[in-house]
């Protein structure tokens, strides 16, 4: 029996009559209303159609969910009822473009209660208006310049270090290969902090933050300390506090500086994110503000970098002949597919190899390196097409929104689905097919049309910031391990894209060094 004295099946019974009166009156949308909003189903009382988008989501292919409703309804826009809410579900590319471009006007970025609480009042993403318009160009000033020396520097270095602590001849669990890569240049770039036992206490408890985002929520779980969910504030506590500390040392660092008019050099050494906070806006962030801030960019760019790389390496595993074009001397595959299957034979062969015969075997990546590496950018945006790591923005209508003969009404929750648009077989030839070849220069993906269809980091005011840097890291990971180092999987794995995309084992492989590559 709980506190009120009431059986509990008894209160069980009045909670579930309460909600299908609220689902009768309320959450169905009237005859009347219905008539207006694209077509659909919203599914059970409650839960509405949820169970079955997690159930297909936690499959290798989750697509039958859109393309029977797609059919069904014969409309690229529908409406369902998924994560306690009615949901208008666009798989329509025009739709998805007015949205993302309307963000801030028509429509707003949305997130449950539960991710808001874990990211903080001043994370980037939940920002608005023109707050969110300053902080987002100041992300870009840091992030979107990788060309900058000493951030590639750093890229390199960073995952050299990671690839040396690998045995000649090991198991590793690639995506735990690439967070750690990962975490720790994202901690490099906001506070200067090289890998060591700082970052990794900071780093422990964050993956338990992480796992925070993903779990499903229940009410109350916030004051359950057991949970994953409770675990996650717990741990959101400690890393905001790792940060505070940080960011304090560097305020007070900054007032020593000012009175003796010196540092110069410790300043330009330290040209990180939060000295691009400190010295922005007359320095009128507070430390709360900066540490929500660069939680959200550790938060933002970690699971997605990271499975890209991870994944970039399985779809490549899987087409031998795209891995062979990025790295070993012109090869008998790649000599087929050229001959016999018709690709084109205007890309460089040998991408990666050629760049280290160039270069010689110890000299860091510079930018050019990097802009010479057009197979591997073909690699990359096929990962992001295939596996689509972010499926999708969530979003909230400001105001009744008219598209085509809908009528999406004020206060309605809408899912941009990239995924359906990326997947979708009349927009690209055997769209399900890993196929890197499709964007080699000069045919119709890479015209305004093409790009507008291929949205894997997002649109308008909220672009993902770290669009170029997540593309510099992956192509820098993909260069020295191809060039150091075969593989093979060490045992199947499978790609699931619930709660996130990824692999269920983490993608563990059996490395070996290549003889005569450098250690
Ligand atoms: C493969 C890698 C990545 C993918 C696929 C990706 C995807 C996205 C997408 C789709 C959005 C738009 C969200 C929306 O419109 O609501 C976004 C926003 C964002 N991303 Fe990324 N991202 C990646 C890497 C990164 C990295 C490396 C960073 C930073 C270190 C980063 C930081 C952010 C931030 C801060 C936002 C919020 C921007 C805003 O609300 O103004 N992302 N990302």
């Amino acid at each position: 029996m709980d506190a009120s004295g009431a059986p509990p099946l008894l209160l069980a019974a009045a909670a579930f009559a309460a909600a299908a009166l609220v689902w009768l009156f309320v959450a169905r949308p009237s005859r009347r209303g219905s008539a207006r909003l694209p077509p659909g189903s919203t599914g059970l009382p409650l839960i509405g159609e949820t169970l079955r988008l997690i159930s297909a989501y936690k499959t290798p292919n989750p697509e039958p969910f859109i393309d029977e409703r797609v059919a069904r309804h014969g409309s690229g826009v529908f409406t369902t009822h998924v994560f306690g809410e009615r949901t208008v579900f666009s798989a329509d590319p025009a739709f998805n473009r007015l949205l993302l471009a309307a963000e801030g006007r028509a429509v707003d970025c949305s997130y449950p209660s539960s991710i808001t609480t874990l990211l903080g009042p001043h994370s980037l993403l939940l920002t608005r208006g023109p707050a969110h318009k300053r902080l987002h160009s100041l992300t870009l000033t840091r992030l979107g310049r990788p060309a900058s020396p000493p951030l590639l520097a750093h890229i390199d270095r960073l995952i050299l270090a990671t690839m040396r602590d690998w045995e000649p001849a090991a198991t590793v669990r690639l995506l735990d290969e690439a967070k750690k890569v990962t975490f720790n240049l994202t901690v490099k770039q906001l506070v200067s902090i090289d890998p060591g036992p700082w970052t990794e206490s900071v780093r422990r408890e964050y993956v338990k933050l992480i796992d925070g985002f993903f779990s499903i929520p229940f009410p109350f779980a916030h004051l359950l300390p057991f949970t994953t969910y409770g675990q996650a504030l717990k741990a959101r506590k400690k890393v905001a506090g790792a940060l505070r500390e940080v960011i304090s040392r560097r305020m007070d660092e900054k007032l020593v500086d000012r009175a003796a008019d010196s540092g110069e050099d410790e300043k330009i050494e330290k040209k990180d994110m939060v000295q691009e906070l400190l010295e922005a806006e007359d320095g009128s962030f507070s430390v709360e503000e900066m540490v929500d801030f660069c939680l959200s960019l550790l938060v933002a760019g970690y699971e997605t970098t990271s499975v890209l790389m991870t994944l970039a390496v399985k779809f490549l595993t899987e087409t031998p002949t795209a891995l062979a074009q990025l790295k070993v001397p012109y090869s008998f595959p790649v000599l087929y597919l050229e001959v016999c299957q018709g690709y084109p034979t205007n890309q460089p062969k040998e991408e990666h190899e050629n760049i280290r015969d160039i270069k010689g075997k110890n000299q860091p990546l510079e930018w050019s390196d990097y802009k010479s590496m057009p197979f591997t950018q073909c690699v990359i945006n096929e990962t992001l097409r295939v596996a689509n790591l972010i499926s999708g923005v969530f979003r909230r209508a400001n105001t009744d929104i008219q598209f085509k003969d809908y009528i999406i009404p004020k206060g309605c929750k809408i899912f941009a689905s990239f995924r359906a648009v990326h997947l979708n077989t009349e927009h690209y030839e055997n769209a399900r097919t890993f196929d890197p070849w499709r964007w080699q220069s000069k045919n119709k993906l890479q015209n305004a049309v093409g790009a507008s269809l291929f949205t894997p980091f997002g649109g308008g005011p909220r672009l993902c910031p770290g669009y170029e840097l997540a593309r510099v890291v992956v192509s820098v990971f993909l260069h020295h391990l191809v060039t150091r180092f075969s593989w093979e999987e060490a045992e199947e794995d499978r790609i699931v894209f619930f709660p996130t995309t990824r692999t269920l084992k983490g993608y563990p492989i059996n490395l070996r060094r290549r003889p005569n590559s450098v250690a």
